[in-house]
């Protein structure tokens, strides 16, 4: 497996994009989810948000945050005053990784490793630069790594803006930035959910300003 990249036709739209995911072999994780989980939302939307990976019913269904952790997101997006028809919404991995006991046995999330998000890479890469949004809300560790590095930490320096650097010479924005926050799924964790909710609304509301 050597990544992503080669998949990647030059200069596609969207819809190119995702043709072409769907065909991709870029890591390992093609071989056991069923189908690559590619994005929602339009190449003018102003607000990108990144999460990890699709779960087991954005696997079956073949959409981004469409399972529990989505139905929690779409909630807090309404709270913080951002528009889903203004967000693009997509993962830094788009397979399903699992780990599953046997046949017919519950498949349990794991999370992507260093290779495989370094092999999906590409995509994303590829769905910023078409878009270029004016914010990133990058939602868990995992988004926020990959995009800002491995020494990142989210529970220090969620909920600030971060100043984007450009994606690329010709066409970038001057002021576009990123926020952190704390993944979905874990606020559906969280000991304490409404005060892990209302953080997260409160992070989002950071981006809802930049929209204005
Ligand atoms: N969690 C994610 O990170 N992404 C999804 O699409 C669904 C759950
Ligand atoms: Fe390709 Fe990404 Fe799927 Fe790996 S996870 S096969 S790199 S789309």
């Amino acid at each position: 497996f050597d990544g992503a990249g080669r998949y990647v036709p030059p200069g596609a739209g969207l819809d190119g994009l995702r043709r072409a995911a769907a065909g991709c072999q870029g890591c390992d994780l093609y071989a056991d989810a069923t189908q690559t989980v590619f994005s929602s939302g339009s190449a003018a939307a102003r607000v990108v948000m990144i999460g990890e990976q699709p779960g087991d019913q954005e696997d079956r269904q073949g959409a981004p945050f469409v399972g529990p952790a989505g139905k929690l997101l779409d909630k807090a997006l309404v709270d913080a005053g951002i528009d889903r028809s203004d967000a693009y919404v997509t993962n830094a991995v788009k397979h399903f990784r699992f780990k599953q006991d046997g046949p017919g046995k519950r498949r349990i999330h794991q999370t992507p490793d260093p290779a495989q998000m370094s092999a999906c890479r590409p995509w994303l890469a590829a769905e910023l630069h078409i878009i270029d949004p004016e914010i990133i809300v990058l939602l868990g560790a995992t988004a926020a790594k990959a995009l800002l590095g491995p020494s990142f930490r989210v529970t220090r320096q969620r909920g600030r803006l971060i100043p984007r650097p450009p994606i690329d010479d010709e066409t970038a924005r001057q002021n576009a930035c990123y926020v952190a926050t704390v993944h979905p799924s874990a606020v559906l964790r969280a000991d304490d959910r409404d005060a892990a909710y209302a953080g997260l609304v409160a992070d989002l509301k950071v981006a809802a300003e930049v929209l204005g």
